[in-house]
């Protein structure tokens, strides 16, 4: 994945991602081996269409990442890690890994990552992505995060991010892992489990809803005449995000 070119076509706005080996075809044409080693930025193809060629950085690698459940988006982990704190030297816990989009990120952010994944078939494609980054400090259970949180090292961690179903399974039980003033975070896709999480935290003396947020991005395109915001999946809602600070 790291060999990967990002190519991009000026004329469409489309992104191909190549693997270094070999020609690279598409609907729009072809480019020769040659052009995509020549060190190059602008080349012509096939078609004589202008194409711009990149080494991949770690976003392009995100977007190409193995899915299985929906992956959470770079608008939510960005703010996630601003917010939280989070830095090279946090440990973090998260479940459920799902296909690994929020661990290979943590895992590139952060010194320790430990990741929760109660269903096999996932646990297969979360390793495959930690493998593909390279990511030797990011660590793979297969279980149930909520019948492991209580025998973790008290005050051990930086952040516990919660992103499954049932995050109250969790919750219920003895935070004692995370420091004193870190986070745990929810990522919240409904309303309703907004609202179950709220009811159940109200009931707990040791954390503290400090703020619930959504984050919207928007794009814009802007041609001769006409600007106006690019129809785009980010700038749909994708979840509440739920800081409750450990006291
Ligand atoms: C929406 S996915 C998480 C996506 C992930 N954050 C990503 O960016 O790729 C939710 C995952 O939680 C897992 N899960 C649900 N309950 C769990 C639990 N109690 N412990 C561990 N994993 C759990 C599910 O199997 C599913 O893979």
């Amino acid at each position: 994945m790291t060999n990967m070119k990002v190519l991009i076509s000026k004329k469409t706005g489309n992104y191909y991602y190549y693997n270094g080996v070999g020609e690279y075809h598409c609907k729009e044409g072809f480019l020769t081996e040659e052009q995509l080693h020549s060190g190059e930025n602008l080349v012509k193809n096939s078609k004589d269409r202008e194409f711009l060629i990149f080494e991949s950085n770690k976003h392009d690698q995100f977007q190409k990442i193995k899915r299985g459940p929906q992956i959470i988006t770079e608008k939510d982990l960005g703010y996630i890690m601003a917010r939280s704190g989070i830095d090279k030297t946090s440990s973090i816990v998260e479940a459920g890994g799902g296909s690994g989009g929020a661990t290979t990120f943590f895992g590139r952010i952060c010194d320790k990552v430990h990741t929760y994944e109660i269903r096999e078939d996932h646990c297969k494609i979360i390793q495959s992505n930690i493998d593909k980054f390279g990511l030797d400090n990011v660590t793979l259970t297969h279980g149930d995060l909520a019948e492991n949180i209580e025998s973790m090292d008290k005050n051990s961690l930086d952040l516990l991010f919660l992103d499954m179903p049932e995050p109250n399974m969790v919750l219920e039980k003895n935070i004692d892992a995370v420091k004193s003033g870190r986070y745990v975070i929810c990522y919240l896709p409904n309303v309703s489990q907004m609202i179950e999480v709220t009811k159940l935290i109200a009931e707990k003396q040791n954390l503290y809803v400090e703020e619930i947020t959504e984050v919207q991005t928007r794009h814009w395109r802007v041609w001769e005449r006409v600007s106006r915001p690019e129809f785009r999946s980010e700038q749909d809602f994708t979840a509440f995000l739920m800081f409750l600070r450990k006291l």
